[in-house]
């Protein structure tokens, strides 16, 4: 998009660099050729004020609290979509029509089962494994199984990766946690929708009928919905770099799996739980506000706070109303760490140090509480993250990929080390 210019003073140069404008939100100063121009680089460690990409999949306003998936705010598309139509939206720009969801749907479903020997291949994993390493294994290992669809040079190949990736990552899912647990794996059904079978892969069991709760099924759909995509983030900006470079697009998705394990990312899910069981009662919250704010303390509330959002993550607010839903669905009257999470978002958002700088609860803070009381241990709320994440990745990386201009990422960086200095034989160290 044409834009007018920005000029920058560097000694006795004057350089010109573009302005470019977005549909919405900031505009941004092309730097490509500063160093050409000027022989220095920018400097943004943690690219706090750097874009990486154009991209029109997802939109954030951080101030205002707003995400659009392609335009759509991602209060209608919890509210009224499937995760697969999400999914569809993500991958190709538009709602589908009736037809082009049924088709989508009837793809996804028959891709869900994997191969036969990517069962003996979870044998090698100790059976106390986090069910994320498990996750970044088997993702990685997929570029091992499915050969005919990592030539990303190939459309065909790169939509049939996609699919797969979509469909079959969930029952990896469930065959880490089953694995975990020491019971079977369960195949996926493909007379169930997508969270259903799901569902079902994870808590059935061969000694009795499973009926999936109707409730927990949306709810949990729409979870995955909330946690599709989202922008540059650290987990997406892995697997663009990794993608940048030619690498399959099972490989890339391990990428960003991985990424994504980080405790200060999607990671945050586990450890805000394990922070509230830690917090334990209403009354120790002021005690770990305190460290919260101590300079001299590590410790961070988990579950607030984000780059990007200087306002309340509008898929916060969804997660609580789930939440909710939930524990009234499965009859928990009250729970012990909602009543924490409750009180220390109440007292968090009245206090001076959060309200200056801005932190509010994120997506990670509310899940964990509805994902333990569906059944799920703390150690598979990330897996659940990385199965909705999935298709944002794939939609961002295919959007890379399809980008005539896009070449490998390669930054650079402000050198604090020795000057050049001549080798000292170890008799004369
Ligand atoms: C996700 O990027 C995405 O979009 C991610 C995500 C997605 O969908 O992909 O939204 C998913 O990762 C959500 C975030 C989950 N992480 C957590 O909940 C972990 C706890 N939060 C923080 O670690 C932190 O808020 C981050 C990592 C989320 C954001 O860190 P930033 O943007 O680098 O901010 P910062 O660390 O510079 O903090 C700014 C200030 C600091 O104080 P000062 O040094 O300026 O005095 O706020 C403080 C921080 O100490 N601060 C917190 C805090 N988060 C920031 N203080 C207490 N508790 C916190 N949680």
């Amino acid at each position: 998009m044409s834009g007018n210019t920005s000029q920058l003073k560097v000694g006795d140069k004057t350089v010109d660099m573009a302005i470019k404008e977005g549909s919405v939100g900031p505009a941004v100063i092309d730097i490509a050729k500063l160093y050409a121009q000027t022989g220095m680089f920018t400097y943004d460690p943690g690219f706090t004020s750097t874009a990486s990409c154009e991209s029109q999949i997802t939109y954030i306003d951080g101030d205002a609290g707003v995400l659009l998936y392609r335009g759509y705010p991602i209060e209608q598309l919890a509210e009224h979509g499937d995760f697969l139509e999400t999914c569809y939206l993500l991958l190709y720009g538009e709602l589908p029509t009736a037809a082009q969801k049924a088709d989508f749907d009837y793809r996804i479903t028959r891709h869900t089962m994997v191969h036969e020997q990517m069962a003996r291949f979870f044998q090698g994993f100790r059976r106390d494994a986090h069910p994320m390493a498990v996750m970044v294994g088997s993702i990685g290992a997929m570029s091992a199984f499915y050969h005919d669809s990592t030539d990303i040079s190939d459309p065909q190949q790169r939509m049939i990766a996609s699919m797969r990736m979509i469909a079959k990552v969930p029952t990896l899912a469930a065959m880490a946690y089953k694995y975990t647990v020491g019971q079977p794996f369960v195949y996926p059904l493909n007379s169930l929708d997508y969270t259903s079978n799901f569902l079902r892969m994870c808590f059935a069991v061969p000694a009795e009928e499973y009926k999936v709760n109707p409730v927990l099924s949306r709810a949990l759909d729409r979870i995955f919905i909330l946690h599709a995509d989202h922008e540059q983030n650290a987990s997406t900006s892995t697997v663009r770099l990794a993608g940048s470079s030619g690498a399959n697009p099972f490989a890339c998705i391990a990428a960003g799996t991985a990424c994504l394990w980080g405790p200060a990312h999607g990671g945050a899910n586990e450890a805000a739980l394990k922070m509230l069981e830690e917090i334990g009662t209403v009354d120790n919250i002021p005690k770990f506000i305190a460290k919260a704010k101590d300079k001299n303390d590590p410790f961070r509330l988990m579950g607030f706070g984000h780059r990007v959002y200087k306002n309340y993550d509008p898929r916060a607010k969804i997660m609580q109303k789930t939440t909710h839903e939930v524990l009234n669905e499965l009859g928990i009257k009250d729970d012990p760490l909602l009543d924490v999470a409750i009180e220390l978002e109440r007292i968090a958002l009245s206090d001076e140090y959060f309200i200056e700088k801005k932190l509010y609860p994120n997506i990670d803070f509310y899940s964990g509480i509805t994902l333990k009381a569906m059944g799920f241990p703390t150690s598979m709320f990330t897996v659940l993250f990385a199965v909705a994440r999935t298709v944002g990745w794939i939609a961002q990386w295919k959007e890379m990929i399809e980008d005539p201009s896009q070449k490998i990422g390669r930054p650079r960086q402000l050198y604090t080390g020795s000057p050049k200095r001549d080798y000292t034989p170890i008799g004369r160290r």
